[in-house]
């Protein structure tokens, strides 16, 4: 396994040493069986895996969000190691952007303005500017995302539609612990209690999902949780992964998303119906 930190290394790497296809899963870092899955249907279908790292300051609104954010770089080199990853890209930002990192405005109507975008103002702002960049400097083939970040896989496909149109885009199954809270690298700002409070968020999702009447069993969660003490609603609602515009026709929906914040750690999930 290559550990390469810099673009201009990246490039003579893929000039000089690569052969066949690539497949792409950008992270930042603290990874865990999350990414772990996607690093294997990234092995499983493509020559060359590339694993990339860093935590990208421009798609932080929160300061302390992005300061408390967890590094943990030896840990991840062995899970890259053992997932048979090829090559481990972590750039500084500063390499990566080519100078100060900076993102600007993106308007791809609901996709990036409701739901996340709305609780956190700039953040696909940032994303797509580190994926755009990002993919710039890999041109992988195929390029692997979580379905954790339903509403990140629908910006990254519009992102790829319109400026990276060689790049497949894959989404890979979300994945939970033997609990069912949806892994994160944010999990491990959480007590034991908070993750019990925090099992709250997926367990009113399978209710939601598995009701007659799904319109009004939203309504009962949201009210349940809305005066829940330990869960600081910010969001709950059906959508379409696609179109990601506010309905409450729920034949229109894909997926029930929610948002939520546990002991001031934000946490997000979602649903497949
Ligand atoms: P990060 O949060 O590190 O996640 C990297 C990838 O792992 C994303 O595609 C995310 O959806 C996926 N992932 C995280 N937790 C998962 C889980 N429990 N199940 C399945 N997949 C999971 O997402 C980002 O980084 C950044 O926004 C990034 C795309 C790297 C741009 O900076």
């Amino acid at each position: 396994m290559k550990i390469i930190k810099t673009t201009s290394k990246l490039k003579h790497w893929l000039q000089k040493e690569q052969n066949g296809s690539i497949g792409f899963v950008p992270t930042m870092g603290a990874l865990h069986e999350g990414h772990a899955s996607l690093l294997r249907v990234a092995r499983a279908q493509t020559s060359n895996v590339v694993l990339s790292i860093l935590v990208n300051p421009t798609q932080f609104g929160d300061k302390s969000d992005l300061e408390n954010y967890p590094q943990t770089l030896a840990a991840d080199l062995e899970i890259a190691e053992k997932e048979g990853v090829d090559v481990v890209f972590a750039p500084s930002a500063e390499d990566l952007y080519g100078g100060s990192p900076t993102a600007t405005k993106i308007d791809w109507g609901s996709i990036t303005s409701d739901f996340e975008a709305a609780f956190r103002p700039g953040h696909f702002d940032g994303v797509v500017a580190v994926v755009d960049k990002l993919l710039t400097a890999v041109r992988p083939d195929v390029a692997f995302f979580g379905e954790k970040d339903l509403q990140q896989v629908a910006v990254i496909r519009k992102l790829a539609e319109e400026t990276h149109p060689s790049v497949s885009i894959v989404s890979c199954d979300l994945i939970r612990d033997k609990n069912g809270l949806a892994l994160s690298s944010r999990n491990t700002r959480i007590s034991d209690s908070g993750k019990t409070n925090a099992l709250e968020l997926s367990k009113c999702l399978i209710r939601i999902a598995s009701s007659a009447d799904r319109v009004s069993q939203l309504e009962i969660e949201r009210t349940n949780l809305t005066t829940n003490p330990n869960v600081e609603l910010e969001y709950l609602n059906g959508v379409n992964e696609v179109s990601y515009s506010k309905s409450d026709l729920a034949e229109s929906w894909t997926h029930i998303i929610i948002a939520a914040e546990v002991e001031g750690v934000r946490l997000i999930d979602n649903i497949r119906l």
